[in-house]
């Protein structure tokens, strides 16, 4: 089977899901480009966009259409030439309508995993629950008798464990996105001994037609990315818990979240990622990671209160930020969560005192937006963070302990053989978390 016959019939489970929403976006994008390649007119090409949520399926189409002309504004050019034999396409309004038309039509949104029975290759981003990976695995390889590939985005778990469990010998492979995904450059591929040569081949054929950054991952739980993210997270409400010593934990909240996207030049601060992400995911990655780790507790009973509480961000089918440990107005933090309380206390309350006892940023400041587009980063964030090393404010001081704590994270991976070198830590985060900088990078050293 080529590249184009494999592609011909895919599913994606999960496929309402924030992850499983942009991968079937990306691969939506892909198989309606070659269906539209000479060699591959009148060929049908199907791709079962498989949840069990009604509503979220009804969400991720409207989703869908909206990106897929973004994506169709951005090729016009090349889409003509696909078009040249269609007469009555005239102006680019004419060809972005018939693009998206035909990326919908491949596109079949289903509560029915059995349609996943004819497909060739399944991409799997259910809930990162092992047991249920491995059931539904397991249940379509029985009963699709093509002998599918599965690409799982677990951001977790062991991939030669899903392997064995699900008895799928070589036909399986991490291709783990990051979020979005239709944004982050970055896809992680964990192989297992087993995995095919033909399999990882065709693996890397799609990320490079996708435009995505390969960094392989050793098949360790949590792989790089969520390698780094676990623990620098843990180190974020550490620090929250312990500023909150001496002030509420609320301001300790905004202050963590402030040092670790100002000071740090980061797109988020750390509680706003947490949030993103959703506390709920961070805390069941952690639980499936926790185990597989010697002389580390990845853990944190904040999480599991806020789980308690039932506050979990996360985000709503339109894609809108669900209140965390932060609330938000069009995206932006307001208010912060008193878990005493179980209510959210205005940051205009308390931003200006907790502001004056962070201290200034050092300078010459960039924030990321513009920070993330300079070409020589050591020219810029090696003053700008040597100039942080020099101040003897607080903000200084979280932030150059988080800087530290985060380079050693990254260095942890590769003694522990999750990363195969410090570049690969470096490119995990820079195209998978949209950092400015690798954490992997000396600035913080005294
Ligand atoms: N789908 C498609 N496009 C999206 C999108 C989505 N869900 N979300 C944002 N975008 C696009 C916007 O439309 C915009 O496009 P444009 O430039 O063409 O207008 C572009 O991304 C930038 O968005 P915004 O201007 O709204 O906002 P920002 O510039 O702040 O960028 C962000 C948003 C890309 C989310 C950025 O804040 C970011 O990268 N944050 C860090 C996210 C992160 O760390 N992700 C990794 C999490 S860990 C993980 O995923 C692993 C998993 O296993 C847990």
């Amino acid at each position: 089977m080529n590249y184009d016959e494999r592609l011909q019939h895919v599913s994606v489970m999960g496929a309402a899901g924030k992850m499983g929403s942009g991968i079937l976006l990306l691969t939506a994008v892909e198989m309606a480009d070659r269906s539209l390649m000479p060699e591959n007119k009148g060929k049908t090409f199907v791709l079962n966009a498989i949840d069990l949520s009604d509503e979220g399926l009804a969400g991720l189409m409207d989703y869908l259409r909206v990106q897929v002309q973004k994506v169709a504004e951005k090729k016009t050019v090349w889409l003509r030439q696909m078009y040249a034999d269609r007469a009555d396409l005239i102006e680019n309004y004419d060809i972005i309508n018939q693009y998206i038309n035909d990326v919908m039509r491949i596109v079949r949104p289903t509560t029915a995993m059995e349609t996943t029975y004819r497909s060739n290759l399944v991409f799997e981003a259910v809930s990162e629950n092992k047991d249920l990976k491995v059931k539904l695995l397991r249940q379509i390889d029985a009963n699709n008798p093509g002998k599918p590939w599965y690409f799982t985005n677990t951001s977790s778990v062991p991939i030669h464990i899903v392997e064995n469990e699900a008895g799928l010998d070589g036909r399986v492979l991490g291709f783990h996105f990051y979020n979005p995904p239709a944004v982050q450059k970055l896809v992680e591929l964990i192989v297992t001994p087993k995995t095919l040569a033909e399999t990882k081949a065709f693996a890397l054929d799609y990320a490079k037609a996708l435009g995505k950054v390969v960094v392989p991952s050793n098949d360790f739980a949590g792989f790089i990315g969520n390698g780094h993210f676990m623990r620098d997270a843990l180190h974020g409400i550490n620090e929250a818990l312990e500023l909150a010593k001496t002030r509420p934990l609320t301001e300790a909240i905004y202050m963590v979240n402030k040092v670790s996207q100002d000071f740090l030049v980061r797109p988020m601060g750390i509680f706003q990622l947490i949030d993103y992400v959703g506390v709920d995911v961070v805390q069941f990655i952690m639980k499936v990671m926790n185990p597989h780790l010697t002389g580390e507790d990845l853990h944190s009973d904040v999480l599991d209160q806020m789980m308690a509480l039932g506050v979990k961000g996360g985000q709503l089918s339109s894609g809108a930020q669900k209140d965390g440990f932060l609330k938000y107005d069009k995206g932006a933090p307001i208010a912060v969560y008193d878990m005493e309380k179980k209510s959210y206390v205005n940051i205009a309350d308390f931003m200006t005192t907790c502001d004056a006892a962070l201290g200034k940023l050092p300078e010459p400041y960039s924030p990321w937006k513009a920070a993330v587009k300079i070409k020589d980063k050591d020219a810029h964030f090696g003053p700008f963070f040597g100039s942080l090393k020099t101040m003897d404010t607080l903000g200084a001081k979280l932030a150059l302990r988080y800087g530290k704590r985060s380079d050693a994270i990254g260095r942890k991976l590769v003694a522990d053989k999750v990363a195969n070198n410090e570049q690969d830590v470096n490119t995990v985060m820079l195209t998978g978390f949209f950092h400015a900088y690798g954490p992997i990078n000396g600035y913080f050293n005294e």
